[in-house]
């Protein structure tokens, strides 16, 4: 049997690129899809996935872009195959209290974490239905579950995540295409670097862990959530937040 394709979107950041690893890794020929506009971290991403033997390719890709999404899963699908697995973890933040947010902070947070996700899913899903077979892990967060200061923009969309991801969990269960959220708490990444160091210090005081998250901890639920035996698990959150969040 061919590999199946994965596209990671959000492919060379800091959680997509070490998603991208694992799927290479269990097998999959996965397409990591990101802005092209980081030479300097593409380069080294390239640099980091040399040894993969093509099992990783780059490929540039706008997930606010509607009708470029749709072009790309076309051009992804004649080259490598269709897609089999979607990990929608292009993300943004804009963090800044509602009294000072602009409607183009909002806008842009918005567009690329909740829009993206319909941007992508909406070209995949007619292929995964058609071959019986579809894994979509959407990158939520644990601020989408608890909120946090600075965030509405953000944690609007990480919530609205999780309502997309349940509704279409609904929609293609019986076609063997399942749909699952993952909501990472404070992880070590770029994105976490740029809060203010004081604010990270009182974060890091209340996970019960201790410390923050590692990629790769990450990476492990959505390689599990994408295995072709995990076709019962569909709808749900899988919380990996060392214990910021404990809910039922
Ligand atoms: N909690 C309570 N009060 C806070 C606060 C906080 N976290 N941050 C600021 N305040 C207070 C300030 O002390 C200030 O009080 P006074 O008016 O009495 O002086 C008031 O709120 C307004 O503060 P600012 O004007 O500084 O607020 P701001 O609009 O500039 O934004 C902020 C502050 C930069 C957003 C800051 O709150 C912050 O960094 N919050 C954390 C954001 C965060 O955790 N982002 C996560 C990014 S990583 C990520 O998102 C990944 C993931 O999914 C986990
Ligand atoms: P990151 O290192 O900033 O990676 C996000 C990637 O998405 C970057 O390469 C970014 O490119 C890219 N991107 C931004 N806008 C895009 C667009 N319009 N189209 C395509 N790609 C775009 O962040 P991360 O920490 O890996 O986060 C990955 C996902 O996990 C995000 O959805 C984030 O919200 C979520 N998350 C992260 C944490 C954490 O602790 N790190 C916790 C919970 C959830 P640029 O760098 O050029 O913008």
């Amino acid at each position: 049997m061919s590999k199946r394709v994965a596209v990671v979107t959000g492919g060379i950041g800091g959680l997509g690129s070490e998603i991208c690893k694992y799927l290479a890794r269990a097998g999959r020929q996965v397409i990591a899809a990101d802005l092209a506009a980081r030479s300097e971290r593409l380069e080294a991403f390239r640099a980091e996935t040399a040894g993969f033997d093509g099992a990783i390719v780059f490929e540039p890709l706008n997930v606010a872009d509607h009708a470029g999404c749709a072009a790309f899963v076309e051009r992804i699908a004649a080259q490598y195959g269709p897609v089999s697995i979607l990990v929608n973890a292009a993300g943004i933040t804009r963090d800044t209290s509602l009294r000072k947010m602009s409607a183009e902070q909002w806008g842009d947070v918005l567009r690329v974490n909740l829009d993206g996700v319909f941007n992508m899913c909406r070209p995949v899903v007619d292929g995964m239905t058609a071959q019986g077979f579809g894994r979509i892990v959407n990158i939520s967060s644990v601020n989408g579950q608890t909120g946090q200061f600075g965030q509405t923009n953000y944690s609007a969309a990480k919530a609205g995540m999780h309502g997309f991801t349940m509704a279409l969990a609904r929609e293609v269960a019986k076609k063997g295409v399942t749909v699952n959220s993952v909501s990472p708490g404070y992880c070590n990444t770029p994105m976490v670097q740029a809060v203010p160091e004081e604010i990270r210090n009182q974060i890091i005081a209340n996970i019960p862990v201790g410390r923050l998250g590692e990629p790769r901890e990450i990476a492990r639920t959505v390689e599990f959530l994408a295995a072709d035996d995990a076709g019962f698990i569909t709808g749900a959150n899988i919380p990996v937040n060392g214990g910021y969040f404990i809910d039922f």
